[in-house]
């Protein structure tokens, strides 16, 4: 069985009083949600702050972006090990405003999962299309071409720690989310991946999050779905309310 994760990317928000009081009530509340794993990814600043806030309990410390190399003349850029020197346990990669707006590539996004990995961080790796390629019915060969680069040369036992987000790249910040079909529609095409890559017991144990416009009014339906094992939240996850209400809808299956 595969323990639903939710996961809330803060993006570039907050300010670090604002950051430790969110994980603050985050975690004083998590207690209830035994059933799932809860993580939060503040911007990479108040990632100690968030730290101390979550002072050792459940929730899980999650990072929204890293460099592939261990350390060196790389101005700007954070390893996996100081992420790990933080505590963090996630760090989110090839989110697709780091594609489209950044310009990462998958061939980038898969050296960072690379050194996600052998640093010892889950990485959350990112997928989705955009809306002209699901207008254009490319969305299955889109999902497939960021599988097959992003995530390759992982051999099974790293494969069985990724956990991957499906993000329609038209659902972020939206409003506009999928309906539960289309996420469970993708969601098992990319287990379907999996299986052909690796094996279908493998494939049975990752975790694949749906991201975009998850709010608590949505959350449990898409999560019932047979495929959807979680959410990366992002504009819902700011409120410490929201966030556990969508928690508890996960929890509900
Ligand atoms: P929203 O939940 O704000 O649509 O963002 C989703 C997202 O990008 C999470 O990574």
């Amino acid at each position: 069985m595969r323990r639903p994760f939710i996961a809330g990317n803060w993006k570039m928000n907050l300010n670090r009083r604002e950051a430790a009081t969110l994980a603050g009530s985050i975690a004083r509340r998590a207690g209830e949600l035994a059933h799932l794993d809860l993580a939060v990814c503040p911007p990479s600043v108040y990632l100690e702050t968030v730290g101390a806030a979550l002072s050792g309990g459940p929730v899980g410390l999650g990072a929204q972006n890293m460099y592939h190399e261990a350390a060196g003349a790389f101005t700007g850029e954070i390893s996996a090990a100081m992420l790990v020197d933080l505590g963090c346990r996630y760090v989110i990669l090839g989110h697709s405003e780091r594609r489209h707006i950044l310009g990462e590539t998958d061939e980038q996004v898969n050296r960072k999962v690379l050194a996600a990995l052998a640093a010892g961080l889950t990485p959350i790796a990112c997928v989705g299309e955009l809306l002209e390629e699901r207008e254009a019915g490319q969305t299955g060969e889109v999902i497939r071409r960021q599988f097959d680069r992003s995530l390759a040369g992982l051999p099974d036992e790293q494969m069985r720690r990724v956990v991957i987000a499906y993000e329609p790249v038209w659902a972020i910040g939206t409003g506009k989310v999928a309906t539960p079909q289309q996420a469970q529609e993708v969601h098992l095409d990319l287990r379907k991946l999996i299986s052909a890559r690796y094996n279908q017991g493998l494939a049975q144990t990752v975790r694949i999050l749906y991201g975009g416009s998850v709010k608590a009014a949505n959350a449990a339906e898409l999560l019932s779905q047979a495929d959807v094992d979680g959410a990366l939240v992002g504009g819902a996850s700011l409120k410490a309310d929201e966030f556990l209400a969508i928690a508890a809808g996960a929890q509900r299956n």
